[in-house]
């Protein structure tokens, strides 16, 4: 069985063939990155318009990269939400012409789960479950309850920005390039997390919660001076600029991995299951592995960022579950949720 799987959410073009849900035989990977730099963050008009002038070339070359041809594709499958209206319907629109054209079913694929489909995909070993799953990307910081494939229970999210949008707008008031992550996470290898103090955000009520906006603004104040915007220049000596990142990293990664540890005794949890861009983060697997004495389950490097090897692979068990789309009904979803 093999699945051919379109990923362009956000600012990646993303074309895989998977054989039976786990082997990658091609991802394709067309990234935006140098586009949008510029800007400091994802411009949504110009990522739809990259998404167009590339991805029949994403998709020929995914192909090519495989020595198959599209007679022996079995399903189609596709990203179809949460992410940007514009660029999902590129990606979905591509996966319809190709149903349509080839005669073979069409799989929608929710994008955040398939990042954490990405770690078991990874996994050499069956995953323990009920697992936690832990999702940090750009767009999305959720925890939840992993019964199975398609089975989870929402245990809580971020009530304002993603943990990794809130690395990229640290970044930026640090005077870093986007997308901020990798630049914290090098920039705090040097620093020290003690020198400055911040506070995690909570949600009264609700312990696996997250909230960043208030260290974000923490961050401006600490590096621009009171009531300062992300405009002006920088108020502390820029040699302290890796303890700020340091002390920024260590409070929001503490924060998770702490949030994360106290969510697996809410359940007999027997894992952990990590997907999204932050799962790079070597802090953050140095943290949790340290808080929890469960297997830890990380998605493999080429499986971490947006790609579309995850979306052929989750494809392949809604495929299974017999979650297909004959038609060309299949709509994008910019606020698809997984539980
Ligand atoms: O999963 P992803 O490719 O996109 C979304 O679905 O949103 O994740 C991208 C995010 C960006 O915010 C980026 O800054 C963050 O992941 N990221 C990191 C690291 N590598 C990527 N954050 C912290 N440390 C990293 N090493
Ligand atoms: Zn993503």
């Amino acid at each position: 069985m093999i699945i051919l799987g379109i990923e362009s959410t956000c600012d990646e073009t993303g074309c895989a063939l998977v054989k039976e849900g786990k082997e990658i035989l091609s991802n394709v990977v067309s990234s935006q990155v140098d586009l949008h730099r510029a800007y400091g963050g994802v411009v949504p008009e110009l990522a739809c318009r990259r998404h167009v002038e590339v991805i029949s070339m994403v998709i020929r070359q995914a192909m090519e990269e495989t020595n198959l041809s599209f007679k022996e594709v079995d399903a189609i499958a596709v990203a179809h939400g949460p992410g940007l209206v514009g660029a999902l319907l590129i990606g979905l629109n591509a996966a319809k012409g190709l149903s349509f054209a080839l005669g073979k079913p069409l799989v929608g694929v929710n994008h955040v789960e398939a990042h954490l489909y990405a770690a078991l995909m990874s996994s050499p070993t069956p995953v323990e479950l009920p697992a936690l799953g832990v999702v940090v990307s750009g767009g999305h910081t959720a925890l939840l309850k992993m019964n199975g494939v398609g089975d989870y229970e929402l245990l809580g999210q971020t009530v304002d920005d993603a943990l990794g949008e809130a690395f990229d707008k640290v970044a930026k008031i640090l005077g870093l390039p986007y997308p901020g992550g990798p630049q914290i996470e090098d920039l705090a290898l040097s620093g020290s997390p003690d020198r400055f103090s911040f506070k995690p955000g909570t949600v009264k009520g609700k312990p696996f919660h997250f909230s960043y906006s208030g260290i974000k603004t923490a961050v401006l104040y600490t590096a621009k001076g009171q009531n300062s915007s992300q405009w002006e220049h920088l108020a502390i000596p820029r040699d302290q600029l890796p303890d700020l990142a340091a002390s920024f990293q260590d409070t929001v990664l503490g924060d998770l991995a702490a949030k994360a540890a106290l969510a697996t005794q809410s359940f007999p949890c027997r894992s952990i299951v990590v997907g999204g861009g932050v799962a790079n983060n070597r802090r953050l697997r140095a943290l949790l592995e340290a808080r929890v004495g469960l297997p830890i389950h990380w998605p493999t490097a080429q499986l971490t960022l947006d790609n579309a090897g995850m979306i052929a692979g989750l494809g392949y068990h809604k495929w299974l579950a017999s979650e297909t789309h004959q038609g060309l009904a299949l709509e994008a979803h910019p606020r698809l949720s997984v539980a």
